[in-house]
């Protein structure tokens, strides 16, 4: 069954781009930019570039070049040390949701259950704690977070990673966590430059010995801005100091050398003073990408353990003084890495690196070139692990919840189903897909995050299993489980009898990785075998989804599936955050950062993948043109009036909100249409583009019985002008508002001139429509309450 399903999903992506008659041609190239812009240091960063520059004037040319380029060492990205100057180097680490390799620090929740908390201050300490523990184990650089891939396609293996298909929505997000990370000195490195929208041919691969070029994303230049870029901004608003570009390609070139990304949106057009880190082998030329505005390349010359080039280092020496490479240009480059370096103080006391990291690490310690200097082993998890379990029942959305079966009203006899409520069987570091002993997809045990470099190690994971024993037990209930999957296919729910629980809770998982997409929406492990084989002997049943996301839920109409629980990717206090929301003592306020469809085939846009391509020797045979533009995930459903299943935005609660009261109220009338050309450009872009325009506010009341939060939410529907997004709503404002029962508070929403505009290809800039634009108010994007209209 899930085989069938997969291959009419190919079918779907093999075919979906041809119905557009879209010729790759017309991406073919992306126009030169030349040259690579200097640093400036404005913003606040004027007197770190000062010490940058005392810093680079005590460099020789082969430190400049040692400078830029990775070398072996104890973390997986690291920059030489230079004790003349007493500089111990720069240590970067992965990844988005916990130091990875490490012992001793913790599991946060993923970035696709932040997003689902939609829950700014605790996206914000989470953000802050997690840059804790990399600065306890001396890392320099969090090689997180991520907006790109934003998730185009629901197959994305690393939407998880991620936040949300939602610019909008994920550019608030991301601004938060760089706040919070980077507050504690440590520096945030903002992923994937550009358009790395799916995993399968990333990476050039050769087929009987041609080498064929990695997948090239076909972006027009308003998609471009509108959507992809758009979180990317937020993140250099926010003071990212680093960005790492992406493997694949754009309009035909590499994503570490595409001069028009690079220099021309990245420095140019949105201001960017950091630095550019490749991703991990993803610099394809020496000179050539050192002009396209890349700044470091990572690993550089040794990956593993196999002598690989770098094309640079030495080269890089060698092409200055043959008059290749203009010298500016290298000393350029250092000042982008030493100014953050500096701007963060980063000089002054900053831990070493923790020397526990070094069996454990990317690199062989026979390989390092350089004296990297080691700390002591420590203990970096605080007492983190009271957000990791707020935040994980607070990313957890409720779907169902029929005849009000949540919360439970202490059952005496509970049952618990489903490999995804045992606790790990094949160990506690889910990297998966450089080592499947080490964990991967698993069959039995809990999957609290994914795979690949966004994974982490646990300490300890608090199963579904033992947090609900441990709850039940506590006044004196039974707990029977039941947690093969392979014998509740078969209907083993039936063991039970004739003691039958109460409440059946199930729990489902699907797995996910880095180097891979997804092949089926439908959660695994014979889920739906198992949710209809156990809902027969069970009234009250309960399906709790972990891992990626969305899943569709062919059993959701099932007359026994009473409630279902999107509960994404908790992190390590996983159990506790579901018991926490099952016994009500946290009323769950989770809404989807994306929609669930009725049906997998019901999305359109797939992964670029075929049986055809994989075997074609044609260096571009693959190609992907997002000819689809902005409308993604619910403006796909919205733009074609399709039912979903559950929409993006939706969440229950265990009590009920109503709204009241529009207002709107114009900062700026008759503003200009466009931003001022002579405005500064800071990190974001036109300083203007950040100006409140408007702000629109609106009535929350707590009608139920209950405390409980919820998030309003503001969309907008800009006028005909504004291109293809007419009449489809966008996210533009949203506040998680937690209420005690009969309590009201005035929601405000801000909205800055991007916002309120679109970007103008011919003008090159961001435009305010000259007529009304439509706001919508609700609790979801399809649970519009209120409505009103806004004119600048
Ligand atoms: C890619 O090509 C499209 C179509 O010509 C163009 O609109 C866009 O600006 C190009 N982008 C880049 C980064 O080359
Ligand atoms: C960068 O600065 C150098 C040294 O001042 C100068 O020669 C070069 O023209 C500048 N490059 C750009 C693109 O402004
Ligand atoms: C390096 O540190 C030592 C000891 O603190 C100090 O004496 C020396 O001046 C420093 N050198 C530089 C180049 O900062
Ligand atoms: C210089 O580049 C060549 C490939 O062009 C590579 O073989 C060599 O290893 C590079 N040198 C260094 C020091 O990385
Ligand atoms: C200069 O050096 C670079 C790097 O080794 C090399 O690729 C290039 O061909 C050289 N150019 C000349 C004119 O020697
Ligand atoms: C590393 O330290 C050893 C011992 O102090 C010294 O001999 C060696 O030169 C150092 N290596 C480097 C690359 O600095
Ligand atoms: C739901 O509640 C109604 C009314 O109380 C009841 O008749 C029905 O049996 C309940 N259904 C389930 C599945 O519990
Ligand atoms: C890609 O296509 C190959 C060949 O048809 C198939 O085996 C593989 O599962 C596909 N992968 C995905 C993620 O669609
Ligand atoms: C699904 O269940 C069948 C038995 O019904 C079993 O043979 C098969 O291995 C199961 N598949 C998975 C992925 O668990
Ligand atoms: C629901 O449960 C009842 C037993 O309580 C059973 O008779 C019925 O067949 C079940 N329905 C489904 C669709 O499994
Ligand atoms: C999804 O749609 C396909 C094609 O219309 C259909 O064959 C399949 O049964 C549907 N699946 C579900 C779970 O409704
Ligand atoms: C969607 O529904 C709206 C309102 O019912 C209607 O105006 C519009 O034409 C519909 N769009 C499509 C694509 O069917």
């Amino acid at each position: 069954m899930v085989l069938s399903i997969a291959l009419a999903s190919l079918a779907l992506a093999a075919t979906s781009n041809a119905q557009f008659g879209i010729k790759h041609t017309q991406y073919e190239t992306s126009p030169p930019v030349y040259p690579s812009p200097n640093i400036t240091g404005i913003g606040g960063w004027e007197a770190a570039l000062e010490k940058a520059r005392g810093f680079l004037a005590e460099l020789s040319l082969e430190e400049k070049s040692q400078m830029v380029t990775g070398t072996p060492g104890p973390c997986v990205g690291n920059l030489a040390p230079i004790p003349r100057l007493n500089f111990t180097g720069i240590c970067l680490q992965d990844g988005p949701l916990s130091i990875r390799q490490s012992i001793y620090s913790s599991v946060f929740p993923a970035q696709l259950s932040v997003a689902a908390s939609w829950d700014r201050k605790m996206t914000h300490a989470r953000g802050l704690q997690i840059a804790e523990e990399f600065k306890g184990k001396g890392a320099h650089v969090i090689l997180g977070p991520v907006v790109g891939g934003l998730g185009r396609t629901p197959y994305g293996g690393r939407n998880w990673e991620a936040f949300s298909p939602d610019a909008y929505l994920s550019g608030v997000l991301v601004e938060e966590t760089i706040h919070g990370m980077q507050s504690t000195g440590v520096q945030a490195c903002t992923k994937h430059f550009i358009g790395n929208e799916q995993e399968i041919m990333r990476n050039p691969t050769k087929v009987d010995g041609q080498t064929v070029e990695a997948l090239s994303a076909n972006i027009d230049d308003k998609t471009m801005h509108e959507t992809y870029l758009w979180p990317f901004a937020n993140a250099l608003h926010a003071g990212t100091t680093s960005i790492m570009c992406s493997y694949q390609r754009i309009n035909g070139s590499y994503g570490c050398q595409n001069s028009k990304t690079l220099n021309g949106i990245l420095k140019q057009e949105l201001g960017f003073e950091g630095w550019v880190v490749s991703d991990w082998m993803a610099t394809h030329s020496g000179v050539a990408s050192v002009e396209a505005g890349l700044d470091v390349n990572m690993p550089g010359g040794i990956a593993f353990t196999t002598d690989q080039p770098s094309y640079w280092g030495a080269n890089l020496t060698t092409a200055v003084n043959n008059g290749t490479l203009d010298i500016n240009r290298l000393d350029d480059m250092v000042l982008r890495i030493m100014t953050p370096y500096y701007l963060l103080n980063q000089d002054v006391d900053f831990p070493k690196v923790d020397g526990s990291t070094v069996p454990i690490s990317f690199f062989s310690e026979k390989d390092w070139r350089f004296n990297f200097t080691l700390g002591e082993t420590v203990d970096v998890r605080a007492d983190h692990h009271k957000l990791i379990r707020e935040l994980g029942a607070a990313g957890t959305v409720l779907l169902k919840n029929k005849n009000n079966t949540l919360p439970l009203k202490k059952p005496m006899n509970v049952g618990v189903f489903g490999n995804d409520a045992a606790d790990l069987t094949a160990g506690q570091y889910s990297l998966g897909q450089y080592s499947l002993l080490a964990g991967g997809d698993y069959e039995i045990g809990t999957l609290p995050a994914g795979g690949g470099s966004g994974a982490g190690r646990y300490t300890y994971v608090v199963s579904p299993l033992e947090a609900i024993k441990a709850r039940a037990q506590s006044y004196g209930a039974l707990v029977q489980y039941v947690i093969d999957n392979k014998l509740l296919a078969t209907g083993a729910a039936g063991v039970l009898q004739p003691a039958l629980p109460d409440v059946c809770l199930i729990f489902l998982k699907t797995w996910a990785t880095e180097g891979d997409d997804r092949t089926t929406l439908i959660a695994d492990w014979n889920s739906t075998l198992v949710v209809e084989e156990t809902a027969k002997y069970c009234p009250s049943t309960v399906v709790v989804l972990h891992g990626a996301a969305p899943n569709v839920l062919p059993w959701k109409d099932n007359e026994n599936v009473t409630a279902i629980i999107a509960a994404h990717m908790p992190g390590q206090e996983t159990g506790n955050s579901i018991v926490d929301i099952l016994w009500g003592d946290v009323n769950p306020s989770g809404k989807l950062p994306y929609t669930i469809a009725n049906n997998e085939t019901d999305y359109d846009i797939g992964v670029v993948n075929s049986t055809e391509l994989l075997a074609s020797t044609d260096p571009n045979a693959w190609q992907d043109d997002f000819t689809e533009g902005n409308i993604i995930d619910y403006k796909e459903f919205d733009s074609k009036n399709k039912s979903v299943a559950y929409e993006f935005g939706f969440g229950l609660s265990y009590t009920t909100f109503e709204l009241s009261n529009l207002e709107v109220q114009v900062a700026a009338a008759n503003a200009s249409r466009l931003p001022s050309s002579s405005a500064k450009i800071l990190p974001g872009g036109n300083e203007e583009l950040w100006q409140v325009l408007a702000t629109v506010s609106v009535t929350l009341q707590n009608t139920g019985d209950v405390a409980g939060a919820t998030v309003p939410q503001l969309y907008i529907t800009l006028p005909a002008e504004a291109g293809e997004t007419q009449n489809v709503r966008a996210l533009r404002g949203f506040e998680k508002v937690h209420l005690e029962e009969g309590a009201e508070f005035k929601v405000e929403f801000q909205l800055m001139r991007r916002d309120l505009s679109y970007w103008d290809v011919n003008a090159q800039q961001w435009r305010l429509p000259a007529s009304a634009i439509s706001l919508d108010v609700g609790f979801s994007s399809r649970d519009l309450k209120l409505n009103g209209e806004l004119t600048i």
